[in-house]
């Protein structure tokens, strides 16, 4: 009823009243929809303005450099990285578009003379499910000197947002829509829809909060969020060309503005996220140039990217894919792998070489593989060999010279290769023996280190042995197809698993994103495995099949450290399994610096990166990464600053030089945190203060009541107590050098962990017991260093 009002009603009274007041409307809207507004607060000069502007995306399109608009402080980028086709224009100088605030973004556009659809594609960091305006300008400024009248269309991603029709005397025409992306890539479509060329002059995307614009007709969870298209925004208050009180009113008009939105149920779902991440991928690595490779792939299915099939009522799949003579190099990538509904793939006619990979054979629903006339080498997998024996795959693989399909191949001369083999076997067995030496002297060293308690247990033996590596089929398998994430890192995912022997295991998903710092993946990865210690998490095995990277962690049932002091914890540690958490945790520390050679520098030690078992038992994690995935020698363009805010060393943010000392300086960060049950950055009503900042006003004044947490009421030993906290003070010395190593660190903790114990009447025999076994380190040998 309502909706059928304003369709019908709206325009006429809309039109007028933006006439009027276009320039009062279009004010407010650009203040008011900042994300960040203290931003126009303070006066922007280039100096201090963020580049970025925080939730913002602003792209002036046909504009050939990024630049600032001084008066509203917003950024503006070129179409650079958001389009692939179209050109540049400049509107007629006779036509004077310099409006205030949006003038110059009118002046330029970007026109799209090839292709029915093309498309930018908007990837807000803050990704998928968060509100967004999106705000398109159209000007024409007869560019083309043509003065026609413009009309083409608007897509949002697969739905039409916009019939877009203005005349060259309307100067310009600009649409608004509030959209809640169910992907991370938002695409807006250009459609031609006749002979004219459609052309944009600005896109930009805000980020909403969720304080307006709440939708309360949702039926449905599962629907996807309706479009809200604006229709008006008028601002009465102060306006002289609406004053909304009536002449026997002696008091101003309460309303000040009001805002007018058509809700539109987005009609179609866009193509699987898993199929379009895959083809999209595809479409990248390969450098596919294909005219209609724009926006979404199946839908709307008369713009269905060219060589493509999909099927699916409600979410379009992929089933077909024709890149026969696409120019395609280099190996056969796994994306393809994700297109599960795949049923036809030809990738026959380009140049891919290297061996047939084994995931084709497990594509569930493949029927016909074309592979003909590309530079495939052997072997053939078993089990895509099966599949087309048995006739279940119709496999092409002709005109690959060095791929051989059955035994009868043409063998190739071995006469002169003969020969040269000779002397090659000579240069191999010395190799061999070379290479032997250097394991067997390899072994020796970390036989040392690796505890033989290790060595006995049958079950890990089995895993070191079988599983090293896991191939991406076995990690959904282990995992349920990514079925449950227990935690996400500065790496990436990870996500709970259970081994085909019923361990369970933390799979850890690398993001592609920071992918520069794989170079060395496997040997970096293989060394991690042989570091083995009671406090330490293992590493299991790993994954490494072309973008996908994998580690395979042992289990944790309590967490991290971190999540398990938190406030809302109701499992308050004791101040006893605080220090022996502290211990077990120096003593994996003691065994990366001093049990290991070259000693491992963690530089990413926090208490979230120390795990519980289910005994409370603490072990470190991600040890080793930093330097694997670290960019040691790119520092410049490093995806991943060494360590976390809060934990890092001063003094390493001053120099960039990295050693045990940094490490230190972050357990000392660590140790307080058990001290005193606070985050490392304590978030205070109005700003966010160190933990350091806290406390050593209140170690200066010997407040050690007000120091130790608050929930421990009391229950602890101030001796060691503040023996703990002198240890702490010694670890964050502003001297490098004056911080003790780990193991006086170690030997101090224990010396707390016994007053602790054996001063407190209520030790019990257990806890005894367990301090002996603690302080006898029986994983550090000394012969390893
Ligand atoms: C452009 O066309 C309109 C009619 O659509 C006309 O009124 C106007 O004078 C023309 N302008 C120029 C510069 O030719
Ligand atoms: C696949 O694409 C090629 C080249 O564009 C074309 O010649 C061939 O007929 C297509 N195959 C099918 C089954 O459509």
């Amino acid at each position: 009823m309502q909706t059928d009002y304003m369709e019908r009603e709206l325009p006429q009274i809309v039109t007028l009243m933006l006439k009027a007041c276009v320039l009062l409307a279009l004010v407010p809207f650009i203040c008011n929809s900042q994300a960040n507004s203290e931003q126009l607060d303070k006066p922007v000069s280039r100096e201090i303005a963020n580049k970025e502007n925080p939730g913002f995306i602003s792209i002036d399109c046909g504009s050939i450099i990024d630049y600032l608009q001084e008066d509203t402080g917003i950024w503006y980028k070129t179409d650079k990285g958001f389009v692939e086709t179209g050109e540049n224009h400049v509107t007629s100088s006779i036509i004077n578009l310099n409006y205030l605030y949006f003038g110059k973004q009118l002046t330029t556009l970007r026109c799209f003379p090839e292709g029915d659809r093309n498309c930018y594609t908007l990837k807000p960091k803050e990704g998928k499910n968060k509100k967004y305006m999106i705000r398109a300008f159209f000007s024409y400024g007869n560019y083309d000197g043509k003065n026609q009248t413009q009309s083409f269309e608007l897509y949002l991603g697969v739905n039409l947002w916009k019939k877009i029709n203005f005349t060259n005397t309307d100067h310009y025409t600009f649409t608004e829509i509030i959209h809640t992306p169910s992907t991370d890539t938002i695409n807006v479509c250009l459609v031609k829809t006749g002979p004219i060329i459609p052309c944009i002059s600005s896109l930009e995307l805000r980020l909403l909060n969720n304080s307006i614009y709440q939708n309360h007709q949702m039926i449905s969870t599962n629907d996807p969020e309706p479009l809200l298209e604006s229709q008006a925004r008028i601002d009465v208050g102060p306006s002289p060309c609406l004053a909304n009180a009536t002449s026997d009113s002696d008091a101003p008009p309460i309303l000040n503005a009001f805002e007018i939105y058509k809700l539109m149920t987005q009609l179609d779902s866009p193509t699987s996220p898993q199929d379009v991440g895959a083809i999209m991928d595809i479409k990248s690595s390969y450098q596919v140039y294909k005219l209609n490779w724009q926006g979404d792939p199946c839908l709307p299915t008369q713009y269905r990217w060219e060589g493509l099939v999909c099927k699916g009522d409600t979410i379009p799949r992929i089933t077909s894919l024709n890149l026969s003579s696409s120019k395609l190099t280099g190996k056969i990538n796994i994306s393809f792998s994700y297109l599960t509904e795949l049923e036809f793939l030809d990738l026959s006619y380009n140049e891919l070489e290297g061996p047939l990979p084994e995931f084709l054979a497990h594509l569930p629903n493949l029927k016909v593989l074309n592979l003909t006339g590309n530079k495939l080498s052997s072997p053939i997998p078993k089990d895509l060999k099966q599949k087309a024996d048995n006739k279940t795959l119709e496999l092409s693989v002709a005109g690959n010279p060095d791929l051989c399909m059955t035994g009868s191949c043409k063998k190739k001369n071995i006469v002169v290769p003969l020969v040269a083999s000779f002397s090659a076997l000579f240069l191999i067995i010395l190799i061999i023996s070379l290479g032997f030496r250097i394991f067997k002297r390899q072994k020796a060293l970390y036989i040392h280190v690796v505890p033989p308690a290790r060595f006995n247990s049958k079950k890990r033996g089995s895993l070191k042995s079988k599983h090293h590596a896991f191939s991406y089929n076995e990690i959904l398998n282990i995992t349920d197809n990514f079925k449950t994430i227990i935690g996400e890192g500065g790496f990436g995912k990870v996500y709970i698993g259970i081994l085909q022997d019923h361990t369970q295991v933390a799979v850890k998903m690398l993001s592609t994103s920071s992918k520069q710092g794989y170079k060395e993946f496997q040997s970096e990865v293989q060394l991690l495995m042989i570091v083995h210690h009671r406090n330490l998490v293992s590493l299991i095995g790993y994954c490494d099949e072309g973008e996908i990277k994998a580690l395979i962690y042992e289990y944790m049932t309590n967490g991290n450290l971190q999540q398990y002091l938190l406030v809302e914890n109701s499992n308050i540690i004791n101040w006893t399994k605080r220090l022996k958490i502290a211990v077990d945790a120096a003593h994996g520390l003691d065994y990366l610096h001093n049990g290991c050679k070259p000693p491992i520098i963690h530089r990413d030690l926090k208490s979230s990166n120390i795990l519980l078992d289910e005994n409370l038992h603490a072990k470190i994690a991600d040890f080793g990464l930093s330097r694997a995935f670290g960019n040691d020698n790119d520092s410049h363009i490093s995806t991943r600053p060494a360590g976390t805010f809060g934990y890092v060393d001063p003094q390493f943010q001053r120099t960039g030089n990295t050693n045990k000392k940094n490490d230190i300086y972050s357990f000392g960060i660590i140790l307080f945190e058990l001290i005193t049950g606070k985050k490392a950055l304590i978030k205070a009503p109005d700003e966010t203060i160190h933990i350091l900042q806290w406390v050593i006003p209140l170690i200066k004044g010997g407040d050690i009541q007000n120091i130790i947490d608050a929930r421990l009421q009391g229950e602890f030993n101030i001796n060691s107590a503040w023996k703990v906290v002198e240890v702490a003070m010694s670890c964050i010395s502003q001297i490098a050098a004056e911080r003790p190593d780990i193991n006086q660190i170690l030997v101090e903790l224990k010396e707390c962990l016994s007053l602790e114990i054996v001063q407190r009447n209520s030790g019990s025999a257990r806890d005894i017991i367990e301090l002996t076994t603690l302080s006898t380190g029986p994983e550090i040998t000394p012969s390893a260093r």
